[in-house]
Formats: C-alpha cells, sequence, structure tokens
C-alpha cells in the first residue's frame, strides 16, 4: 500500500514503487511490446496493457502498480498526430495556428480514449488488494512543450517562446487541457485509481512569472476542478501527487498554491531542505538517482539507507528521482526494495 503513506501515523518502512517500473529493463516488457505491434497499440491495448503493469509486481513486490500508458494518449486523443520512433521518442505534429488550436478534437476525446480507461478497470480487477493503483496525465504545461514543440527539448524552447509571442492563444491551451485533464483524472478514479499522479516532467526551465503562469495557475485550476469532481462522485479519499520536476525552490511557492496531497521531487533536489521547506502534511516522494541505481553496489544501499534516515517520521513513499532506464539490472533493483524492508 502507499496510500498509508498519506495518513497521520507515521510508517516505520516507507513504501516503494518505481517511475517507469514496467519497461524496457524487462525482458517480458519487450516480449509483450513486441507482441502488441506498437508502443501506443500497447497503450490502447487492455489486456495486454494489464499484464505489463502487473509484471514488476509480481516480479518485485512494488507496494502499487501505476497505469501502464503515455502522457501523451492526450494529444493523440484531442486528435493530434502521435508517433513514437524507437530510439528517438515521442513525435508529433506540431500546433501551429489558432485553427490547429481549434481543431483540437475536445467532444469525441473520451471516445477516443476509453480504451485507458478500460485498461484501469481491467488492471484494478487483476490487481490484489494491497496494492493500489496509480493513474497519471501528464500536466497542461509539459504536454503543450510536446504539442508545440512535436518532440522532446532539453530547453522547451519552442514553447516557451510561444507562451511570450502568443499569451492569448497559450491561456487558451492551458485552459483546454486544465479542464480535460480534470475530467480525464476523475474517470480514472471512477475507473478504478485510487493515487493520481500529475507529471510536470518540464516544470524546471522557466522564469518566476513564467512557472506561475504556465505552472502553478494551471495546475491549480485542474486540481480544482478534480477535487470538486472527486468529492461530487464519493471519491474524495483519491490523492493526489504532483510532480514539478526541476522546480527547486519554487517547489515550496507551488505546494502552497496547489491544493496536492503528494510532491515528488526529483534527485536534485536536497533531502533535508524539503524535508523541512514542505507542509509536513503534504507526503514527499522521491528521490533516489536512477543512475546510481544502474551503478549498484554498497553506495546504492548506503544511499538508499540514507533518504529513509533523512525521511524518518516524514510521510514519504520512496521512488526515483526520474523514471527508471532500460540498462537497469534487475538484481539492483530487489536490492532497494530488500534494503528498505529490511531496517
Ligand atoms: O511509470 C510507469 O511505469 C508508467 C508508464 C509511463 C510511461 N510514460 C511509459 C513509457 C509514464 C507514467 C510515462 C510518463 C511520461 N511519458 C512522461 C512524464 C514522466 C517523465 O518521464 O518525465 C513523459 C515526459 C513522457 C513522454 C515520453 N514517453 C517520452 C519522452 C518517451 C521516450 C523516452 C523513452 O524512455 O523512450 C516515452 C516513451 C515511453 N513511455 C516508454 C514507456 C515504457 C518507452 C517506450 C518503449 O517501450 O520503447
Amino acid at each position: 500500500m502507499i496510500l498509508n503513506a498519506f495518513d497521520n501515523i507515521p510508517l516505520k518502512i516507507p513504501p516503494v514503487w518505481f517511475m517507469r517500473q514496467a519497461g524496457r529493463y524487462l525482458p517480458e516488457y519487450l516480449k509483450v511490446r513486441e507482441e502488441a505491434g506498437s508502443f501506443l497499440d500497447l497503450c490502447y491495448n487492455p489486456e495486454l496493457a494489464t499484464k505489463v503493469t502487473l509484471q514488476p509486481i509480481n516480479k518485485f513486490d512494488f507496494d502499487a502498480a501505476i497505469l501502464f500508458s503515455d502522457i501523451l494518449v492526450v494529444p493523440d486523443a484531442l486528435g493530434m498526430q502521435v508517433g513514437f520512433i524507437k530510439g528517438e521518442g515521442p513525435k508529433l505534429t506540431p500546433l501551429t495556428s489558432l485553427a490547429d488550436i481549434e481543431a483540437l478534437d475536445k467532444e469525441n476525446f473520451h471516445k477516443n480514449i476509453d480504451l485507458v480507461y478500460q485498461a484501469i478497470k481491467s488492471i484494478r480487477a487483476a490487481l490484489p488488494k494491497d496494492k493500489d493503483l496509480i493513474g497519471f496525465c501528464g500536466a497542461p504545461w509539459t504536454l503543450l512543450t510536446y504539442m508545440l514543440g512535436g518532440v522532446g527539448s532539453v530547453d522547451q524552447k519552442i514553447g516557451r517562446l510561444f507562451s511570450y509571442n502568443h499569451p492569448e492563444w497559450m491561456q487558451i491551451l492551458l485552459d483546454l487541457l486544465s479542464d480535460i485533464l480534470a475530467d480525464y483524472l476523475y474517470m480514472q478514479a471512477k475507473n478504478g485509481a485510487q493515487v493520481l499522479k500529475i507529471f510536470d516532467s518540464w516544470a524546471g526551465n522557466l522564469a518566476d512569472d513564467e512557472f506561475d503562469k504556465l505552472v502553478v495557475k494551471p495546475t491549480y485550476r485542474l486540481v480544482k476542478a478534480l477535487k470538486a469532481k472527486l468529492k461530487a462522485g464519493g471519491l474524495d479519499h483519491v490523492k493526489i501527487i504532483a510532480f514539478p520536476r526541476g522546480a527547486g525552490e519554487k517547489s515550496i511557492y507551488y505546494a502552497k498554491q496547489v491544493d496536492i496531497d503528494g510532491l515528488a521531487f526529483d534527485t536534485s533536489m536536497s533531502l533535508d531542505w524539503i524535508r523541512d521547506a514542505i507542509d509536513a502534511n503534504i507526503t514527499l516522494q522521491g528521490n533516489l538517482d536512477p543512475l546510481l541505481l544502474v551503478a549498484g553496489g554498497e553506495r546504492l544501499k548506503n544511499r538508499v539507507n540514507y533518504i529513509c534516515d533523512v525521511m524518518d517520521g516524514r510521510k514519504f513513499i520512496f521512488n526515483l528521482g526520474h523514471g527508471i532506464i532500460p540498462e537497469t539490472p534487475q538484481s539492483h533493483v530487489q536490492l532497494v526494495i530488500d534494503t528498505i524492508r529490511n531496517r
């Protein structure tokens, strides 16, 4: 269970799951992806998505499962061209005009994305009761970096310039995504997700005024609408974790403004700083370096223990600071879990 980590009773042993825990470091994942045809076909195949979601649970006994999908199914369901090129990552036909923005297919969004809801239903039914199911979406800003830029980039140049050059269009897009993502996450909860995570992977390169406009305000709007829907639907036990990756000291402002239950933080953040800087009612989640997980050995063990020591007594979920990478040895994943549980 990771839901325990949101209660006020401190846990002796933190629960653990990893971002991208179902993925290319597992040969059985690669086999199913092959069977599905492509990565997107796998995301839209409830039976196979269930299979891969459960692989890391069965193998390592993680405390939670995360829906196997991708943040870019949202632009896909809005009618954009989305492809995943092997070895290159995602490629979209970018939005370049107001006409492109107006052509986004909001009306058919839920119909187009229904197979994700079916996958959630199927995963929840197959998952042991003591394992929580995490649903997720990309935050409006991170999605827009792909929808405007067409590809991932280190500096998000196209999206950031678009925000300066076309602030009105940007606002239309942010509002549109905040509202549709609130519905999307609500539907995930309705179909069985017990924790909802908002990935803002590209929150880290923004000036403070742009951070407020592109990251904080849209996420505030999303979470506010989502909480109202969860309450009306009798689902207000569902927890919300946000991950403004790279936000650094702006995390304090972010966590104060956005009404979240959990804050995930990346590898670059100092553990004792974040432990003390963020309101103790907010559960923290992080932040082992995915590369130390590749390196392994005594340093890995010592670091896992150090993270647990610093977070001792704090509401905390053990995770990586970013996704697990394909070259990760499985024995190192097991070592982390054993180290945490044998404390
Ligand atoms: O965490 C999980 O186990 C759940 C599944 C999940 C995936 N993507 C599967 C995936 C989640 C939560 C995501 C989120 C996601 N996707 C983010 C936010 C988190 C982050 O990593 O910063 C982003 C930015 C994306 C967009 C995306 N999807 C990129 C940039 C890539 C290519 C990079 C890469 O690792 O290949 C993907 C592809 C992707 N998403 C894969 C997986 C397992 C690899 C696809 C494959 O099998 O080849």
